[in-house]
């Protein structure tokens, strides 16, 4: 049948990526004294979005090279880690990221001069990346089908807020020109990668060869850096049997043509066009 078949809900929420609301709830505590430091650059994205192909680029520029071995998110990640970690680990400049909504993130972002890189993909592809990854790990023990996912994703039960409520809220932020920040749209760094180096470089302030940035670009291309992040890099005992997956899946902008019907592509247009309506960032479904 069709049914729901996710198996147990409490055991889904309290993995990473599905922790629920008591839990941010209990993060924002555990985060409350957290203290950012002047220079501090925050790379903030929904799950899926892109987060590792940004932090692989940003970590690269603030290098200034290729070739360097890029350490996981997961160590400075704020939801992921705490400050005496982070402080151990970084020099500054400090690259920092989160998944987490505007309103959960330690407060001390306004008193410091932080640099905030926020990264947009469209909520189709997003949806069916979170889909692939929750049904690849065996912690989340999720086995629902798409359809049944896809009114978790639109509808809310996940950490991180719904996309477009997380989108509606940064986007408000993203007016109000409070903060120092710069939006990369994932479409656009698949299509010109070189641009979204540049645009980075830009927003950084970084000086760097010309070779330098073409470089970058190239090792951070979808095959390059599939290669990289193998399926051992995770500890494939996280990952269920015969599961094919990797970090890197598809790298793809209209991957979610062939998981969504045509009514379930309307449906959320729909969503889109209510939830989302009067904000500006570009939502681009393909290429
Ligand atoms: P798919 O599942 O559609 O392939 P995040 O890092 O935020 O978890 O996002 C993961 C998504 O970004 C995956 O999408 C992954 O393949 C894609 N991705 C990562 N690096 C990429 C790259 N260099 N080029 C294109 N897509 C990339």
């Amino acid at each position: 049948g069709d049914e729901m078949t996710m198996v147990d809900f409490g055991e889904f929420r309290s993995s990473l990526f599905g922790r629920d609301v008591n839990y941010i709830r209990d993060l924002n505590y555990h985060l409350k004294d957290f203290k950012f430091m002047d220079g501090d650059i925050l790379l903030c994205s929904y799950p899926k979005s892109g987060t590792t192909w940004t932090f692989e680029i940003l970590t690269m520029l603030l290098n200034g090279s290729a070739n360097v071995s890029v350490p996981s998110k997961i160590n400075t990640m704020l939801e992921a880690t705490c400050s005496e970690e982070i402080d151990q680990l970084c020099s500054a400049p400090r690259l920092l990221n989160t998944h987490l909504p505007y309103r959960r993130i330690p407060s001390d972002l306004c008193n410091k001069k932080v640099k905030i890189v926020f990264v947009v993909r469209n909520p189709k592809d997003t949806a069916v990346s979170f889909y692939n990854m929750i049904s690849a790990f065996k912690h989340y023990n999720y086995s629902g089908k798409f359809e049944n996912w896809l009114p978790l994703f639109c509808n809310g039960g996940l950490a991180y807020d719904t996309y477009m409520k997380y989108l509606k809220d940064w986007d408000t932020i993203w007016s109000s020109k409070k903060h120092d920040m710069t939006v990369l749209y994932f479409e656009d760094l698949k299509q010109d990668t070189l641009s979204g180096v540049q645009q980075l470089i830009k927003f950084l302030n970084i000086q760097l060869d010309e070779e330098i940035q073409q470089q970058i670009a190239d090792k951070c291309q979808f095959k390059e850096m599939k290669s990289r992040y193998t399926p051992q890099m995770l500890g494939s005992s996280s990952y269920k049997e015969g599961t094919p997956y990797s970090f890197m899946r598809k790298g793809e902008v209209g991957n979610w043509k062939e998981w969504f019907t045509v009514a379930q592509s309307e449906s959320m247009d729909r969503l889109v066009d209510e939830q989302l309506k009067n904000t500006k960032f570009k939502l681009v479904y393909e290429l």
